[in-house]
């Protein structure tokens, strides 16, 4: 039986990539991951229907020792694939502000730090807490939910500093683990974006629903090998420039 690994698994698309893969033929065991267990009702309502197959797990991707204690705790474990959804565009919310969100001069520091704690230390943590649970797995994957606001060839429009700056640089990141990693685990790690999707992040104007991206990511997900590594994926299987 396969597992993945989700975190940011209490709402949005970690919350439905974790009751698509229980509901997938394939039989997944996810491990399922949150900050809060007890406030997370919707994911504990799916786990009580999934026959066993969802455990809920704590995990605060801010904080080290967190990841540390969930890494001791799931010792000796495979994880074919781990997926980093947890993320957040700071305090403020674009969904509210629209274009007025992020914009030059109006940078609040402490917000950027948290910004890059979860965006981009959060995924690299991760990786070098569960390298050896993924490696000693059959697929070996190692997905980040990163942001077509992470392209920099993309970025035609400005603003979105802290968020941009998050995402291009936790596409370096996979990026660096890619060939890191295939090298010494033979893992496949890669940066996917999942659309702009209405969530609590994405807003009730985004383009689609959480149910079609993560459909999607899955497809792509389930289609990657070695020549697909360290590269900028979308859920539908398109590919962005970095
Ligand atoms: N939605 C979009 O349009 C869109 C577009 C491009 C990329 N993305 C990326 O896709 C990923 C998922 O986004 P989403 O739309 O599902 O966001 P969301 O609806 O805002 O959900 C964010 C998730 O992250 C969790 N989280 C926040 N801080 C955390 C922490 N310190 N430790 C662990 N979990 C934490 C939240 O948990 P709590 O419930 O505990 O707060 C929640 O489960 C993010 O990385 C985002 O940047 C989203």
């Amino acid at each position: 039986m396969p597992t993945v690994l989700v975190t940011g698994a209490s709402r949005g698309l970690g919350l439905e990539l974790t009751r698509q893969y229980a509901e997938a033929p394939e039989g997944w065991r996810i491990l399922a991951c949150v900050r809060a267990p007890s406030s997370a009702t919707a994911l504990q309502a799916l786990a009580d229907s999934a026959a066993g197959r969802i455990s809920i797990h704590a995990l605060d991707v801010e904080d080290h020792s967190s990841i540390e204690r969930l890494g001791s705790e799931l010792a000796g474990e495979s994880i074919d694939v781990l997926i980093n959804s947890a993320g957040t565009m700071g305090r403020r919310s674009f969904a509210e502000e629209g274009k007025q969100f992020g914009r030059f001069g109006d940078s609040d520091y402490e917000d950027w730090a948290q910004v890059f704690r979860l965006n981009v230390m959060g995924p690299m943590k991760m990786a070098e807490t569960f390298v050896e649970h993924v490696a000693r797995s059959d697929q070996k994957k190692l997905i980040t939910l990163s942001s077509i606001l992470g392209s920099i060839e993309k970025n035609t429009i400005g603003g979105l500093y802290a968020y941009r700056a998050s995402k291009s640089a936790v596409n370096a990141i996979m990026r660096s683990m890619a060939i890191d990693l295939a090298r010494s685990h033979g893992i496949i790690a890669t940066a996917l974006h999942p659309g702009w999707v209405r969530t609590d992040m994405g807003g009730p104007n985004a383009d689609i629903d959480a149910v079609e991206s993560a459909a999607g990511m899955r497809r792509v997900i389930a289609g990657l090998d070695a020549s697909k590594a360290g590269r900028y994926w979308v859920y539908d299987g398109s590919e962005l420039p970095w």
